[in-house]
């Protein structure tokens, strides 16, 4: 199962199309809209909850399903607009509300981070209105898969300058669509 993760709040999301044209070349996939989920940052209360249930080992806590969905997914793809420099916050909640130690990765016998995911790629899509600077999410994510999940590769897949004055959007879209009919045609 490939787990799509979409963080595209707008009704006319350029990067859901995006994300839609590469979604048409793959099969068995599960969407989960973080929009539409209960989910809410961990703040003290949730973090003390969460940490009682890990030391009594209720792994199978309602509150690990999204923990549990990432960790068995056989690939995942992230949609989100590029905004301040990164993603979405509802993207960061959801990614707390993930980062369960005893889920999704674990520390092994010298201190170090080893994932525990078994999915073989992460693929983030997004758009920029200006020029895209990959430092706050793709980088952040690719660390993340790498260093924490253990998910080894990592690909991007985007669109730039969508809203810089006399660009053609839809033209720079169309392009990184056709690229992506492109690559699934080998
Ligand atoms: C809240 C917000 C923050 C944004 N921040 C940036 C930014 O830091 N740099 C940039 O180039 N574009 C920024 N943009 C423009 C979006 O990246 C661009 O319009 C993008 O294509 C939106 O994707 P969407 O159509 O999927 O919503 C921002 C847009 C919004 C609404």
């Amino acid at each position: 199962m490939t787990l799509y993760i979409n963080a595209c709040p707008r009704e006319e999301s350029r990067t859901e199309r995006l994300a839609r044209a590469y979604l048409a070349h793959i099969s068995d996939v599960t969407e989960l809209n973080v929009y539409d989920q209960p989910l809410v940052p961990l703040d003290r209360k949730r973090l003390a909850h969460r940490e009682s249930l890990i030391a009594g080992g209720k792994w199978h806590d309602p509150m690990f399903d999204y923990a549990h969905q990432f960790a068995d997914a056989d690939d995942i793809i992230i949609a989100a607009p590029y905004w301040d420099l990164g993603f979405p916050a509802q993207l960061k909640t959801y990614i707390e509300n993930i980062y369960v130690t005893g889920i999704v990765s674990a520390y092994n016998d010298h201190g170090q981070p080893c994932g525990l995911c078994r999915a073989r790629s992460l693929t983030y899509i997004t758009t920029a209105g200006g020029a895209y600077d990959p430092r706050f999410s793709f980088d952040y994510l690719t660390a993340m898969a790498k260093e924490y999940f253990g998910i080894r590769e990592t690909r991007l897949i985007y669109a730039e300058c969508l809203d810089i004055c006399g660009n053609d959007p839809e033209a720079i879209l169309q392009s990184a669509i056709d690229q992506i009919e492109r690559s699934a045609d080998r």
